[in-house]
């Protein structure tokens, strides 16, 4: 039952329902840990959750040093400040709460706990993750959205200001050791980012699914979590205060972030484009585009054959038309923008954005082939 708490271990140890915050200080206490860092940012200092994990700590006599200061595009200065207290303080445990950002963040800080700087000495696209030991503290990690699912996965992205460059760091070692899904953690979430960063759970499960690769696992996965989020992201955008449609996103996430190992496809591509140009959200800039990237990968026939299966699972008839016809009235229930004529683009900046979304390494993995051209259309006929 979604209202009640389980454990499962797929791949990462989930504690998940309503209290599973407050639990967490004892399910550490129990390794013998008690003094940690506690990562976060001002606005979810501001809603008030990291005071009552704070108090949760308290109350099992731990000790929690704060690191609130993490930025929404974070950066290495922030890793760096953050393991600075860590280690003046001899922290043995990290817990972030927050949205992607501290999530990140403290995954960056783990690795620099044990690990010699700079951070860019670990980006993934120089094979970085070479360097990376499993002599790391335990992490934990407390999404405050349900979106990203960085709570189940081994990367993190931070910005190295000296390059002004996005970095991925990535090694299996750092996937948290428990991911927390606390449906009471996200009901203060308002709607507009409840709908943004919902969408991008549902993309992610999607592009997930459609990819043409063996993993019988993850489509499972991506399957229930298309299911989970056709049905509860409009309760959840509409009622906030509903804790069934808020744990059921929570889980739609997590299962998104599990099956996109297979890979995601042009739709982020496009997404990342947006966000580097007019720095676009996230979870918008993918529900922009979402409807005219499903048609356009309807051309290529085993994608629709996939597309149409999908029937089943989004309540519709098992036909490609009617399943992207679902997909638009899912993102208009949820007052996602369903083009581009809201974000400013100039017909001279369409190429550039092309060349951006062509050479970023997801749209290569498109299941549909993507040539040079293609998105410019696609960006035509969203404008
Ligand atoms: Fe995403």
């Amino acid at each position: 039952m979604p209202g009640s708490r389980h454990t499962y271990s797929f791949p990462t140890r989930i504690e998940y329902g309503p209290g599973a915050m407050t639990d967490l200080p004892a399910i550490i206490k129990q390794s013998g840990l008690r003094k940690g860092l506690l990562v976060s940012d001002p606005g979810i200092e501001e809603v008030g959750t990291p005071e009552i994990l704070r108090k949760a700590f308290d109350a099992e006599g731990m000790e929690i040093v704060t690191f609130s200061d993490v930025v929404s595009n974070p950066t290495d200065e922030n890793v760096y400040a953050g393991t600075k207290i860590y280690k003046d303080k001899n922290c043995r445990f990290i817990v972030a709460l927050g949205g992607g950002s501290p999530i990140d963040v403290g995954k960056t800080i783990k690795v620099m706990a044990t690990h010699d700087g700079p951070v860019e000495k670990y980006d993934d696209a120089k094979g970085g993750d070479r360097y990376i030991q499993n002599d790391m503290p335990p992490f934990y990690a407390i999404p405050t959205t349900a979106g990203t699912g960085s709570e189940v996965g081994r990367s993190s992205v931070v910005t190295v200001k000296r390059l002004n460059k996005k970095m991925i760091i990535f090694s299996p070692y750092m996937m948290p050791d428990i991911a927390v899904l606390d449906p009471k953690v996200t009901l203060s979430l308002p709607p507009g980012l409840t709908a943004a960063t919902g969408i991008d759970a549902f993309v992610h499960n999607l592009e997930a699914y459609l990819m043409d690769t063996f993993h019988p696992f993850a489509d499972g996965l991506a399957k229930e979590g298309l299911s989970r989020c056709f049905k509860y992201l409009p309760v959840a955008v509409k009622n906030g205060e509903n804790l069934q449609a808020r744990g059921e996103m929570l889980m739609a996430s997590a299962m998104g972030a599990t099956a996109f190992q297979k890979g995601l496809g042009l739709n982020h591509a496009i997404a990342h484009a947006l966000s580097v140009f007019y720095d676009t959200h996230h979870g918008l800039a993918n529900a922009a585009v979402l409807v005219e990237v499903m048609k356009f990968n309807q051309r290529d026939s085993a994608v629709a054959a996939k597309l149409a299966a999908l029937g089943t699972v989004l309540g519709t008839q098992n036909d490609a038309d009617a399943v992207i016809k679902t997909i638009n009235n899912l993102v208009t229930s949820i007052n996602m923008p369903t083009n581009l004529q809201g974000i400013g683009i100039e017909n001279s900046q369409i190429q550039a954005l092309e060349d951006y979304a062509l050479n970023d390494p997801l749209c290569s993995l498109n299941p549909a082939k993507v040539n040079t051209g293609d998105v410019v259309k696609i960006i035509e006929n969203l404008l």
